[in-house]
């Protein structure tokens, strides 16, 4: 379970989030969707312990984690899986070493162990073909799936979160990471997926979020989110009228 409790997050003094506050079990699937800044990122490094807020509480399992040090959110971390939006590779490591980095940092296991668990990552998510390939060798789509498998070597997560897994990606990559995030999901291991793609988040979540001026608008199911009359989520929804 995390809780956020009237957060307040600014950068520079500026506010981006306002008075956030929600909670997420560990098995929900949830979509953080709203418009280019309104500080999804930035939850989900609030989330991730990268960022503090100002004033509130961030609480992950019962245990509050907003004044933790280092060493104590290395292990909350650990919880998590994340892909960030940006700049999810290491562009001068090849595939393999991408993946073997997190297994290095915070595994003990050999060379050969490492080896191992790089390629059945890998295979998981459908590239071990590009095991030897350096990230600028690799298709969008490859990257993305790459950059899952990273994500995925350090633990076994209780939650995957999903920072715009699918933009950027032709129709047919999008629904194959969709179908990827669905495929780690199963056996109740939830999800948080942030998004501008409304049609991506209805494959893979059934809680959606909205946030607009720093707060969640809306919070609902697919059925309330259809019906919702916030005009920013009405033409989020457009998108949906256009794929039919
Ligand atoms: N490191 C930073 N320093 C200063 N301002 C920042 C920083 N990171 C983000 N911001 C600002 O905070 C606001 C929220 O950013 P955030 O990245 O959380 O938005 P977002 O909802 O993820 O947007 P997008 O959909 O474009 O990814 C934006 O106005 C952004 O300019
Ligand atoms: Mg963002």
């Amino acid at each position: 379970m995390m809780v956020f409790d009237k957060v307040w997050f600014s950068y520079n003094a500026r506010h981006v989030l306002r008075d956030v506050s929600f909670s997420i079990k560990a098995e929900e699937k949830v979509a953080i969707l709203g418009g280019s800044g309104e500080g999804k990122t930035t939850i989900l490094r609030l989330i991730m312990g990268l960022l503090k807020p100002d004033s509130g509480r961030i609480i992950i399992d019962g245990e509050d984690i907003t004044n933790k040090g280092e060493d104590q959110l290395r292990e909350v971390r650990m919880r998590f899986s994340i892909v960030f939006q940006e700049g999810a590779l290491f562009d001068s490591m090849s595939v393999k070493e991408n993946v073997a980095f997190c297994l290095r940092e915070y595994t003990k296991l050999s060379e050969e162990e490492i080896e191992k668990r790089v390629r059945e990552l890998l295979r998981t998510v459908g590239v071990e073909q590009a095991i030897s390939l350096m990230p600028d060798e690799l298709s969008g789509g490859m990257h993305r799936r790459v950059a899952v498998a990273r994500s995925l070597a350090a633990c076994d997560p209780r939650m995957f979160l999903y920072d715009e897994p699918t933009s950027g990606l032709d129709p047919v990559s999008a629904d194959n990471i969709c179908r990827l995030i669905n495929d780690l999901s199963k056996g109740g291991r939830g999800l948080i997926i942030v998004t501008h793609k409304i049609f991506d988040a209805m494959r893979v979540a059934n809680r959606f979020m909205f946030m607009k001026e720093g707060r969640p608008v809306f919070d609902g199911n697919k059925e309330e989110l259809v019906n919702a009359d916030v005009p920013e989520i009405r033409i989020f929804l457009s998108e949906l009228t256009l794929s039919q």
